[in-house]
């Protein structure tokens, strides 16, 4: 069993297995960091002084688009019900936040406006969000 095609098996072994197994490995660590976003946007959004900075940042930039905290309308356009239409989780909103809906006219504010107005924001609109907080208390 000494054959030169025998050691070059022992060799490819650990290679394939280490290609088989990666990306499952990455979309694990991948998973556990939205967790660990999640989590972190959660508790921003029961900070009061997060939260009313988000608000006035939305009412300089988002209102116009998407309306007031009472608008009770079921539509893309309402940030302060339960439903998303694009991604969701607090992660997934902030996804759409930064990166905007180009095609659909939504800007892309993580490249227009300061980190902490942005996670304000998103303070803000997660406070609405009582699914979160439940399960997360
Ligand atoms: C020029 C108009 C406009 C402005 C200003 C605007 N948006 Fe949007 N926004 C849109 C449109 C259009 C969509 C896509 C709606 C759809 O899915 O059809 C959208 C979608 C979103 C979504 C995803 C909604 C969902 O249901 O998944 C979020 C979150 C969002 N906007 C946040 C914001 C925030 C925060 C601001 C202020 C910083 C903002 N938007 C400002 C037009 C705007």
């Amino acid at each position: 069993m000494n054959s030169p095609s025998f050691s070059l098996l022992a060799l490819l072994i650990p290679w394939i297995l280490t290609l088989a197994l990666l990306p499952a490995c990455l979309s694990a660590s991948q998973n556990l960091s939205t967790i660990e976003r999640d989590t972190t946007l959660i508790s921003l959004s029961k900070n009061n002084t997060k939260v009313s900075q988000g608000r006035e940042a939305y009412n300089a930039f988002c209102l116009p688009c998407h309306g007031p905290e009472n608008i009770e309308i079921d539509s893309p356009s309402n940030l302060f019900d339960e439903k998303w239409y694009q991604h969701s989780g607090p992660s997934g909103i902030e996804k759409s936040i930064r990166e905007g809906v180009i095609e659909k006219g939504m800007p892309a504010w993580g490249e227009m406006i300061p980190e902490e107005q942005i996670e304000a924001l998103i303070a803000y609109l997660l406070s609405f969000q009582t699914t979160f907080h439940k399960s997360n208390e």
